[in-house]
């Protein structure tokens, strides 16, 4: 189908993230990409149905109550022509598998860092996982507008502590009290400030070149001298811009500016609009590539959040569209319950408001609500029976005993624990011998957050016990030498929900002892989610 510039609409798609640690940045610049953007509908894609305001559920009281966002959302807004489908990923230090399932369904990602903080921890986990995905990656220097450090200094963290081919776009021009503004050496423009020093964001100039008067009459010359040099070294020390290496994931471009000031934030949309990729082809079981020009409608739940009313119990599956033309009403197949379901009341997402989504291409994310069936991993096509493959479970870093407080309640919270872990929440672990379930999250919060979901939405009170195990490996091997392990270390053996053999480990030191032992045995921190055909 053809869109008003003779390309497919999904070509306008740009579906990306922001990585970064907390405080670098993210909301402050989340909110100028939305304003940039203007208007935060899609014109033509979307139609009102009135205002679908939902009632706030304890969930969402969670999350206000902590101020942190738990859950991922999506953002939509339209700029010249480009729709650009903003995933967020929670910001706070103690993240979950969302955060990093998130990332599977985009195309690109801003990593976002504090210009005197350099590369911090959480930036560099989430930059592995792009990495993992190959995800080309757009390097946004915050809070140039404060004293930083070095811009050379910066360019060479990323380059070494990431291994990236690192490829300057833009250069401050000053920091801190002697900010001036930001100089973009590639197209010659010079983003300052109206009057006074250091203001926001208010013009862009045209220049010449470093000479121009533009900049030497109203610029310090020791700002300017420096600002030669690093344009000089920078020229000679790093990368040339090369759209190939980019889209591989080897070069990332570098903008330096100020979410807060207004500074980078025009410059890297028009960089994402014209370099970053339209939606890729997305891999299948059966060795099936999906490719976005596909008539036929795929799409695959990359996250699952409880909606707003507890009581029943509904969800809102995060469905990505990795090809054809979708449109409300259709009927599509749930792939693993081999069901059709038609998807009556799909929803997009605006930075406050859903709306019913009539049309959507691939690149979109639409939220289908549904009761449960939909699990994080399903696919949704147009009859054809494969999967959607290449999203992760993650070994948990934290695993804990659940300790019931009425054991009358064991139906319901196992029930409970059996539909959080199948939202992809919280992952459980049966053990062979005890009855009682052990649960496995990436991070803290998440501990927090089952508590609290099985209190509200199954009426079972819960808390945990230490465990001695501090990590798990799924198991992969044949039939016999699992019983041997079995036998061996039958403490140490569970199940995960789906029945597949998972040890659990005291510590590292095992983890190193038992690989010795059974060199038969395949033991995977990652397991891929994959649904049979
Ligand atoms: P996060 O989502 O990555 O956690 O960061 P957030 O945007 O919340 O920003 C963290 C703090 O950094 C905020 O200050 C914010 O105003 C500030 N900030 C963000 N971008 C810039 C920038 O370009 N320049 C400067 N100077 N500061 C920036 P705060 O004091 O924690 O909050 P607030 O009270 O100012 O809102």
């Amino acid at each position: 189908m053809a869109g008003l510039n003779g390309k497919a609409p999904y070509q306008s798609r740009r579906t990306f993230a922001i990585i970064s640690h907390p405080d670098a940045g993210k909301t402050t610049l989340t909110e100028k990409l939305l304003l940039s953007g203007g208007a935060i509908r899609a014109a033509g894609q979307v139609r009102a149905r009135g205002e679908r305001r939902r009632a706030r559920s304890d969930w969402m009281k969670i999350e206000q109550e902590r101020g942190i966002s738990v859950s991922s959302s999506v953002m939509t807004f339209e700029r010249k022509g480009i729709v650009y489908n903003l995933l967020d990923t929670p910001g706070h230090e103690d993240f979950s598998e969302d955060t990093y399932r998130t990332l599977t369904a985009v195309d690109a990602a801003i990593m976002v860092i504090d210009a005197a903080k350099g590369i911090e921890t959480q930036t560099r986990k989430l930059f592995e996982v792009c990495r993992l995905r190959d995800i080309p990656i757009i390097t946004f220097v915050n809070k140039i507008d404060r004293e930083g450090r070095h811009a050379l200094e910066i360019l060479d963290e990323v380059q070494e502590a990431l291994a990236l081919d690192v490829s300057p776009q833009t250069w401050p021009v000053g920091m801190g009290s002697d900010f001036f503004g930001v100089y973009d050496w590639q197209q010659k423009k010079f983003h300052t400030s109206e009057g006074e020093r250091g203001g926001a964001y208010a013009e862009t100039r045209d220049v010449s070149g470093l000479e121009d008067e533009i900049l030497t009459a109203t610029v310090f010359d020791r700002i300017m001298d420096e600002l030669t040099e690093n344009v000089e070294l920078g020229a000679e020390g790093y990368a040339e811009f090369d759209r190939e290496s980019f889209l591989e994931g080897h070069l990332t471009p570098v903008f330096f500016g100020s979410a807060l000031r207004d500074y980078g934030i025009e410059e890297v949309l028009d960089f994402i609009a014209a370099f970053a990729p339209p939606p890729h082809s997305q891999p299948a079981t059966g060795g099936r590539t999906i490719m976005p020009e596909e008539d036929k409608v795929t799409g695959f739940v990359f996250k699952v959040q409880a909606n707003m009313d507890p009581k029943h119990r509904d969800r809102i599956a995060f469905v990505r569209l990795c090809s054809g033309t979708f449109k409300r009403g259709m009927k599509l197949k749930h792939v693993r319950a081999n069901k059709q379901i038609a998807v009556s009341a799909p929803i997009f997402f605006f930075a406050e408001e859903r709306e019913i989504a009539d049309l959507a291409y691939p690149g979109d994310v639409i939220g289908v609500p549904n009761h449960g069936q939909l699990r994080v991993g399903d696919t949704l096509t147009e009859g054809e029976n494969i999967h959607v493959t290449g999203l992760p479970a993650f070994a948990p870093e934290i695993l804990r005993r659940v300790r019931l407080s009425d054991t009358m309640r064991v139906k319901q919270m196992r029930q409970g624990l059996q539909d959080l872990a199948e939202e992809g929440l919280v992952q459980i672990f049966k053990p062979d011998l005890g009855s009682n379930w052990i649960v496995g999250v990436v991070g803290a919060l998440q501990l927090d957050v089952v508590v609290d979901r099985l209190k509200a939405e199954y009426g079972t009170e819960i808390g945990f016990e230490a465990v001695p195990y501090n990590t798990a490996r799924w198991i992969e091997t044949d039939s016999q030498t699992l019983q041997k392990m079995i036998e061996a270390h039958r403490m140490s053996i569970a199940n995960d929900r789906d029945d597949k053999p998972v040890f659990l480990f005291k510590n590292a030191w095992e983890v190193g002892h038992v690989t010795e032992k059974f060199p038969d045995v395949t033991f995977r921190e990652t397991r891929e989610i994959v649904y049979e055909a």
